[in-house]
């Protein structure tokens, strides 16, 4: 039984919630692929979806998972909110919860932004990505997709590849991954590794060959320019010739490797439409895992909300 209000990252939860999450969501995903789109789980609950980033998946995905629960959802986006005249998060936060809301689906630029708006609201805060912190969600369907593919998390090897300074999915996998059992390798210039990730348990590679070598899954990462200065590798080409994966590449993985990416995808840079296309490729499936996870997350939340809030 998940023992939480709010789902903020992997850091702090544990491989049996990760477990138990899993599972429901496995059980979720059957009847999704099944065409069931209606429960009654969340029947007379709110959600608030609360974005003040881009975003095309995850907030469709968490407003999908939110109504075939049988929840009211609404949308804010903060550009047209009154984000744009002022208001601080907490005072958004006060307002949601006078308004009796009883989730909060919420992405920010700022790391620790759900920390801080889930300590003031009664609501459940679930944490769509927090600036370079968090993306439980996103490492959760990334999980998800490995095990059904594989079976197990446990010995998997997983290689990711791209912008992982400035990735929230890296962190959340790394930290999820570990605590599941599988090894995690990375590969990127030397300037878009965040200092000290070896030290959270991530082997740090110096080629896409030795990164890639027996890998089970090969996830490939958006460079985020939105948060980057120029100048942390010479230009998108010369990226994509060095440290992109194409399908020569892929050769170095396991033969039933599969393809990951949390999209949105730079074709011809993190990946070649080669690779984004492959029969190995899961991008899609990735995106089904997503509703499911988020299905099981709000499911779990709301159980203890019933039992403890
Ligand atoms: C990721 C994100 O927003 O962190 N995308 C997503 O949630 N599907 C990765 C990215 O933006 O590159």
């Amino acid at each position: 039984m998940l023992k939480r209000k709010d789902m903020l990252g992997l850091i702090d939860t544990s491989a049996e919630e990760i477990d138990e999450i899993l599972t429901l969501a496995a059980a979720m995903k059957a009847k999704l692929r099944a065409g069931e789109k209606k429960f009654d789980d969340l029947a007379g609950k709110t959600c608030t979806v609360l974005f003040y980033e881009n975003s095309t998946r995850t907030r469709t995905s968490f407003e999908q998972a939110a109504k075939y629960l049988g929840a009211t959802t609404v949308n804010i986006a903060a550009a047209t909110s009154s984000v744009a005249k002022g208001e601080t998060l907490v005072d958004t936060g006060k307002t949601l919860d006078a308004q009796r809301n009883d989730f909060i689906v919420m992405r920010h630029p700022m790391g620790g932004a759900p920390y801080l708006l889930a300590k003031t609201v009664k609501a459940s805060v679930l944490n769509a990505g927090d600036g370079m912190n968090e993306h439980p969600s996103q490492a959760l369907l990334d999980m998800l997709t490995m095990r059904e593919e594989f079976g197990t998390l446990r010995g998997l090897k997983v290689a990711i590849l791209g912008d992982i300074k400035h990735s929230r999915v890296a962190k959340s996998n790394l930290f999820g991954l570990k605590k599941m059992g599988a090894e995690v390798t990375m590969f990127a210039p030397e300037t878009l590794i965040p200092k000290d990730v070896d030290k959270l348990g991530a082997k740090l590679c110096v080629s896409r060959e030795e990164a890639l070598d027996g890998a089970d899954v090969v996830m490939g990462l958006r460079i985020q320019l939105e948060r980057q200065q120029a100048g942390n590798f010479p230009s998108l080409g010369e990226y994509a010739a060095f440290y992109g994966v194409d399908e020569k590449t892929l050769g170095y993985a396991k033969p039933n490797a599969i393809v990951l990416h949390p999209g949105p995808v730079n074709r011809g840079v993190e990946l070649t439409s080669g690779v984004i296309d492959h029969e190995r490729s899961r991008i899609e499936e990735q995106v089904l895992s997503g509703v499911a996870v988020r299905m099981a997350l709000m499911k779990l939340l709301n159980e203890y909300r019933e039992r403890n809030c």
